[in-house]
């Protein structure tokens, strides 16, 4: 299934719909050529269905691609195509990985690690307390990533009631009304935002964080802008922050090892690289 000669070079991607504006191909592009890897990393739009999805893996695989990364609306797919799949990713019912062999398509979830990365990245003892905000794919993953580094008193608030409760109920989760959420921050050593609000084009997130204690951490999983108004409010009160682009790079170093077969360094050269990049496209 890989390439016939030895040097041939390695090929890998990141799938998804759109994904024009993914990042990914120039975090692996960064990574490869310090490296001095032989190798191409590629946008590849997938039409949404999962038939398309199955259809386009298929074919990256008998072109020998090495592994693919996985976007909306694409990630629950990836873990369907898969022949293995990993503890991480079945228990967030969605994978952002998917690595090519002989033996058949893995699946693996590297949101869930680069979410805990870019947190002990501030703080290796990071607290207990967490309120998350959202009950979507990207809150089940950073829900994942809260219990592997040591949390144990988890809130969930959510517009829609239903699902902040339905995601409770599978983690063993508080739920907080969404009218509340600023009125429950006083012990909390963690705030995060998985909503889509404070995205460019979003509505802004009314999140009034004054009861925070000072060491609280703030996250926002946002990276378009990169300071969004929660971060830039957090700043303004001294709190240390975790930004999108922090779990972005984080998440990207197991597929660049895996498939490249390196290890990569999320640093400062790489983060101002991807930060000239977001300004060039206009989204800081
Ligand atoms: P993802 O998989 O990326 O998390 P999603 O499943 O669409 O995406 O979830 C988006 C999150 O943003 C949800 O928690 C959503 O709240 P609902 O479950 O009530 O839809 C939240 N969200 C989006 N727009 C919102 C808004 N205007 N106000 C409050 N929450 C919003």
């Amino acid at each position: 299934m890989a390439p016939a000669s030895s040097n041939a070079p390695v090929l890998a991607g990141v799938a998804g719909h759109p994904v024009r504006h993914s990042l990914s191909p120039v975090i692996h592009t960064i990574w490869a050529k310090r490296a001095g890897i032989n190798g191409y990393y590629i946008p590849i739009d997938v039409p949404p269905s999962y038939d398309e999805f199955a259809r386009a893996m298929d074919s990256l695989r008998v072109v020998g691609f090495a592994g693919v990364n996985v976007t909306l609306p694409h990630k629950e797919h990836a873990l369907r195509y898969a022949d293995k799949k990993s503890e991480n990713a079945q228990a967030a019912g969605a994978a952002n990985m998917l690595t090519f062999s002989d033996a058949g398509a893995s699946a693996e979830n590297s949101d869930i690690t680069g979410f805990a990365e870019a947190v002990r990245e501030q703080r290796s003892e990071p607290g207990i307390s967490a309120l998350v905000l959202g009950a979507g794919g990207a809150a089940r993953g950073v829900v994942l990533a809260l219990k592997a580094l040591g949390f144990t008193d988890i809130r969930i608030a959510n517009r829609t009631m239903e699902r902040a409760v339905e995601l409770a109920e599978a983690f063993d989760l508080a739920v907080i009304e969404w009218g509340k959420r600023s009125q429950v921050l006083e012990n909390t050593d963690l705030l995060v935002n998985t909503t889509s609000l404070g995205m460019s084009g979003q509505p802004s997130l009314e999140m009034e964080i004054g009861a925070l204690k000072p060491s609280a951490l703030i996250a926002d999983i946002v990276y378009a802008p990169l300071k969004t108004d929660l971060l830039r409010r957090a700043e303004e009160n001294s709190h240390q922050t975790v930004d999108g682009l922090a779990m972005l790079m984080h998440q990207a170093v197991p597929g660049f090892r895996q498939w490249f077969g390196e290890e990569a360094s999320v640093d400062d050269e790489l983060r101002g690289e991807l930060v000239k990049e977001l300004n060039r496209r206009g989204k800081t």
